[in-house]
């Protein structure tokens, strides 16, 4: 770039120079040669006029002889040829010449013009002399008419060695001024491209990478090349700036990343390992598909972690935005947790290890189940009992019994209820799955707290809709999720009412259990149906409750493929809604 402009540039003034020249030339020439015949005819003339006189004199006379002899005189001193004619044309004297020999002159068209009464020019050849000739010629009158003809002219041949001296002067002087004047332009063009061919350097220098580039010029420099340094180095600042402000931020979430305990991988669209922790890397070399030295990048995330539930779940990730799972990876459980990120297609995931956890959850559950277990035993034998000493007890008795019975009762529901949760959760139950009337199960539910809810004084409906389609079940399980539901409702509504509706649509049935209670505060909402959850300690500890009804209602619910959802407010009633798939082969 830097060539072709500077030979632009030089190749311009070097047209123009030549043109100039060449106009130069060919301009001054012809006019130079025009002004200096003009010239010489002028002089001609001066020398026709200074010697007028003389002439006229000769001719008065009728000295011929002495005027061809004076006109030889002064032919002599000069390179002019002088000629005297007549008015006839007869040649009376000549500086070169014997007038006798020469022919008559009358045709010549100097003479012709002279005759005429003025003074008359002519450049041609001349038949006497044998040369070209300028010729000027003058009348001399005396009382109005012409005496004779005074001729002078000047052999072209000297014009022409003067005016090649002169060409070859102006030639000479044209040339060198071009010469100058390319020299001039070679350092002007230079000039010109030298800083610009600094500047695409120092652009190639940065568009290469090293922003720390910048343009100095020398001299003062101003005008357009200054501000355009200016701008360069202020934008290469910025550049430069913006960069390290990038790879900073880089920096600190790649050490963010790497100072992670928990492992995290972010893959690309064709689910390729982009970037990814120390944690991550022991995580995959574990497993064994990779040793110390390989590298994970552009691997596959399926050949990195070898695990059936990880490529559906990034799936589910891409497609729901973001999502949380447990994985079994080898003999490991981790909670993922993946973030898909639309603007980049990428997919980022975290992997917490929760192995130990789980590890203790299931020492505590076995724990549980196998106290329950072990209190059955003596709790039934403790109920028989009582019931033995019941009959014969007397006074005071009685009433320690009744106490000693219904704290039994409470401890009996309790252990049947952990053996009912641990066997839910561990899949283990096994349910009694057929069509099932939810009609029955509803009214049968109902009737077991017609009782209780009088007592309260609440009213107790049921509201199902008419040829409901039977769904797949264990119905018993269903009775103990509405007995579960319908105590709570009772339990914690001191007036007003508790109702099931119960309807369906196509797909799935929708059975409902409202009341008009105490309600749960919103942020005890996502945890009540958690084991041993209760919102007020004090007040289930008065009713009895221990906080596993919710559990078994959900693992029921879980059981039969269906949902549970709660709407409630503080002092606003609650409505648990379950919804429950009707054309489908539940588990179990
Ligand atoms: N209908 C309801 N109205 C208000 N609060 C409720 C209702 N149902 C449940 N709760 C709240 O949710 C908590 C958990 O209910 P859950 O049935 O699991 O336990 P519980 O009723 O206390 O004891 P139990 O194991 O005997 O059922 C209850 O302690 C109560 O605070
Ligand atoms: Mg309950």
């Amino acid at each position: 770039m830097k060539h072709t402009l500077f030979s632009k540039i030089y190749l311009g003034y070097l047209f123009l120079i030549v043109i100039l020249s060449t106009l130069i030339i060919a301009f001054t020439l012809p006019g130079m040669k025009k002004s200096y015949i003009a010239n010489l005819k002028e002089e001609l003339v001066f020398l026709a006029q200074s010697i007028e006189d003389d002439v006229t004199a000769y001719i008065d006379r009728g000295d011929y002889a002495g005027l061809d002899s004076f006109v030889k005189e002064v032919g002599r001193r000069g390179r002019q040829r002088i000629t005297v004619i007549a008015p006839d044309g007869t040649v009376l004297a000549d500086s070169r010449e014997d007038p006798s020999t020469m022919e008559n002159h009358s045709r010549r068209p100097e003479v012709q013009g002279a005759l005429a009464g003025r003074i008359a020019s002519s450049l041609r050849y001349s038949s006497t002399v044998k040369e070209e000739m300028l010729y000027v010629a003058m009348p001399i009158e005396d009382g109005g008419h012409i005496v004779c003809i005074l001729r002078v002219s000047f052999f072209l041949k000297d014009i022409r060695v003067l005016l090649d001296t002169l060409r070859r002067d102006i030639v000479t002087i044209v040339a060198v001024v071009a010469l100058v004047a390319l020299i001039a332009a070679l350092l002007l063009s230079r000039t010109i491209t030298k800083p610009i061919g600094d500047f695409v350097d120092k652009v190639n220098l940065v568009a290469e990478g090293n922003l720390d580039t910048r343009i100095i010029l020398k001299g003062k420099g101003e005008g357009e090349l200054k501000v355009l340094a200016d701008s360069f180095n202020a934008m290469a600042e910025r550049l430069q700036a913006l960069v390290d402000d990038l790879s900073a931020k880089r920096d600190e979430l790649e050490n963010t990343i790497a100072s992670l305990s928990d492992p995290l991988v972010l893959i690309d669209e064709e689910m390729k390992v982009v970037l990814y922790n120390d944690a991550f890397g022991e995580l995959a070399r574990k497993e064994g598909a990779y040793t110390q030295s390989s590298t994970l990048d552009k691997k596959p995330i399926w050949e990195a972690l070898r695990s059936p539930d990880l490529v559906p779940f990034i799936e589910r990730t891409k497609e729901d935005g973001r999502a949380k799972r447990e994985i079994a990876i080898d003999s490991s459980i981790f909670v993922c947790s993946g973030g898909f990120i639309a603007a980049a297609g990428e997919t980022v995931i975290i992997f917490h290890d929760v192995t130990e956890l789980k590890r203790l959850e299931q020492i505590k559950k076995d724990f549980v189940t196998n106290v329950s277990h072990e209190l059955r035993t003596p709790l039934t034998v403790i109920q028989g009992y009582i019931e033995t000493l019941e009959e014969e007890a007397v006074g005071e008795q009685k009433r320690y019994i009744e106490v000693m019975k219904r704290h039994t009762a409470n401890l009996m529901n309790i252990v049947e209820d952990l053996l009912t949760l641990s066997g839910l959760e561990e899949g283990k139950v096994t349910a009694n799955f057929a069509d099932v009337d939810i009609r029955t199960v509803v009214s049968d539910a109902v009737e077991l707290f017609r009782s209780k809810a009088a007592e309260k004084g609440l009213v107790l409906d049921a509201d199902v809709a008419p040829r409901l389609p039977s769904i797949h079940g264990d119905a018993m399980r269903l009775e103990q999720m509405l007995i579960n539901l319908i105590d709570n409702a009772i339990r914690y509504t001191d007036r007003g009412s508790v109702r099931i509706v119960v309807g369906a649509d196509g797909e799935s049935m929708r059975i409902e259990v409202r009341d008009t209670g105490i309600g749960i505060p919103r942020n005890h909402q996502s945890r009540i149906f958690e084991r041993f959850y209760v919102v007020d300690k004090s007040r289930s500890r008065e009713s009895g409750g221990t906080g596993l009804g919710l559990s078994i209602v959900k693992h029921i619910v879980l059981l039969h493929g269906g949902s549970i959802d709660v709407r409630s407010g503080p002092g606003g009633g609650t409505t648990f809604v379950i919804t429950l798939p009707i054309s489908r082969t539940p588990r179990g």
